[in-house]
């Protein structure tokens, strides 16, 4: 895909890789298919990835397989009702409830999320029509009212520019509900509202948007 950003504070992986030690056990909570995960797998003693969909966790769990990752697991599930105990629990723009991940962690044990902020995407949410009604995904209230201590907790909201018409149209369809309120896209049906993406948005470098994210890091005291 042809797309160009602004610089951005921080890199999701480092931050978590940062906070890893390789003799640590982690989990990850809304995984996905597994492909950051298996990405770690260097890093920690053993992963576990958990996702309620069933079709992911089969292609996460192939992938597994196919690159020899003896060290990482992956299960149907949200992580609610899991026994064992992490180091560290991460989450990338999937949902998670403060008390399970709580729960999860050992004493001191790290919880690392990256959302997606309810300013993301704002040109392209206007020109589809779609009325935002989100607050922030997360905030220090939420994870300190529920045991945790605040290690960091960043925001960026940068420029996000798609280059050329066959990565837009890859990048509409590639979108879900967590990064842009979009359920679904069609290039004939919507394209109205392509149409008024393009009037709204076009400079000479293509598309212009906006990436908005949040980063926490919170310890379980
Ligand atoms: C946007 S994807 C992110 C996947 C992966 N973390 C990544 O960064 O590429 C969101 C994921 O959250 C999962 N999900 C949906 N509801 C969930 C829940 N209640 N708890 C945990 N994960 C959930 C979805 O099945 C999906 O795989």
């Amino acid at each position: 895909m042809n797309t160009t950003r602004t610089a951005v504070p921080w890199d999701y992986s480092s931050v978590v890789r940062d906070h890893l030690r390789t003799t640590d056990s982690a989990i990850d909570i809304g995984t996905g298919g597994g492909e950051r995960l298996l990405e770690l797998r260097a890093y920690a003693r053993r992963l576990l990835g958990v996702d309620p969909d069933a079709d992911m966790i089969l292609q996460a769990s192939e992938l597994a397989r196919q690159e020899r990752a003896v060290n990482v697991e992956f299960e149907v599930g949200t992580g609610e009702g899991i026994d064992e105990r992490f180091d560290l629990a991460m989450n990338r723009h999937a949902p998670f409830e403060p008390g399970v991940v709580h729960r999860l962690l050992c004493p001191s044990g790290f919880f690392v999320t990256q959302q997606v902020g309810e300013n993301n995407m704002t040109s392209v949410r206007l020109a589809f029509q779609l009325v935002s009604t989100r607050s922030a995904p997360i905030g220090p209230e939420m994870f300190l009212q529920n045991g945790f201590s605040v290690e960091r907790f960043e925001e960026y909201d940068t420029s996000f520019t798609v280059r050329d018409i066959d990565s837009l149209i890859f990048w509409l369809q590639a979108l879900d509900m967590a990064h842009s309120d979009f359920n679904g896209f069609d290039a004939q049906r919507d394209v109205d509202a392509i149409n008024r993406l393009l009037l709204t948005s076009l400079s000479s470098e293509g598309v212009v948007t906006n990436e908005h994210r949040y980063l926490m890091v919170a310890v379980k005291k």
